[in-house]
């Protein structure tokens, strides 16, 4: 049984006021739900965001890390900063960091087996840009995303990660992808699962959809079989419109 997971990305959004208005709001207006939920915010906001969330279920998340322990590593962070704080989960790979920060799927490796090593849970993320998409090349990019992003990754530390699907062409661009199309994409990942390791494992896996989920869609996305959670970006700016989602 995969209990939901509806995660907030932040991206570089809300100073530590900002952030600490949302917590205020947000703890208000939750009353717990079925689903797990998590907000991932600027490294700034962590600790914050820990305090204020204390006592509930409300996780908080980094959006990146460094894979190395410690070092000469000018404006970076490692896992056991992120750890100190009390932080939850760390994205890793999100087509953002592939796309402005030279990240790959080497780099996104080494960040999750960094991460595995403690207690951090690691929201691995990949999806196919538009171009992939027409090219009908997209399923051959996702599986290599997995393949060498998962390389040498365990049974048992994969049923730990959170897979989420964001094709870039529907990331803050109001362009959703329809259910039909990221429930297929999510089945295909959770078959590429299976060959990777087997039925059982990838029936633990979280896999998230994200791209455009605002209140008006996520119904109709959380209720396809294979989807068992999003990543929302921008609606997850707003306390109501991010508790309307984690209510669909
Ligand atoms: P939007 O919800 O703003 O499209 O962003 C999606 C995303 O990138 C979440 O990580």
């Amino acid at each position: 049984m995969r209990i939901p997971f509806i995660a907030g990305n932040w991206k570089m959004f809300k100073t530590r006021a900002e952030a600490e208005a949302f917590a205020l709001e947000f703890k208000e207006l939750y009353q717990g739900t079925d689903v797990r939920t998590a907000i991932c915010a600027p490294f700034t906001d962590l600790a914050t965001l820990v305090k204020l969330f204390e006592g509930t279920d409300i996780g908080v998340g980094a959006q990146n890390v460094h894979f190395a322990e410690d070092g000469a590593y000018t404006g970076e962070i490692s896992v056991r900063m992120l750890e100190d704080i009390g932080v939850d989960y760390c994205i890793v790979g999100h087509s953002e960091r592939r796309q402005y920060f030279a990240e790959t799927n080497e780099t996104v490796n080494l960040k999750l087996k960094k991460l595995l090593e403690g207690s951090i849970r690691p929201i691995m993320c990949c999806g196919e840009s538009l171009e992939q998409r027409d090219a009908g090349v997209l399923f051959d990019f996702v599986k290599e995303q997995l393949v060498e992003g998962l390389a040498g990754i365990s049974a048992d530390d994969m049923k730990k990660i959170v897979i989420a699907y964001e094709p870039i062409w529907a990331i803050g661009t109001g362009r959703t992808a329809s259910p039909e199309q990221a429930e297929e994409m999510c089945a295909f990942i959770r078959q590429i699962l299976i060959e990777l390791y087997d039925e059982e494992t990838a029936d633990e896996v979280i896999i998230q959809y994200g791209g455009s989920v605002k209140p008006a869609n996520a119904t109709e996305i959380m209720n396809q079989d294979e989807i068992d959670g999003a990543l929302v970006g921008g609606a997850s700016l707003k306390a109501a419109d991010f508790m309307q989602i984690i209510d669909f």
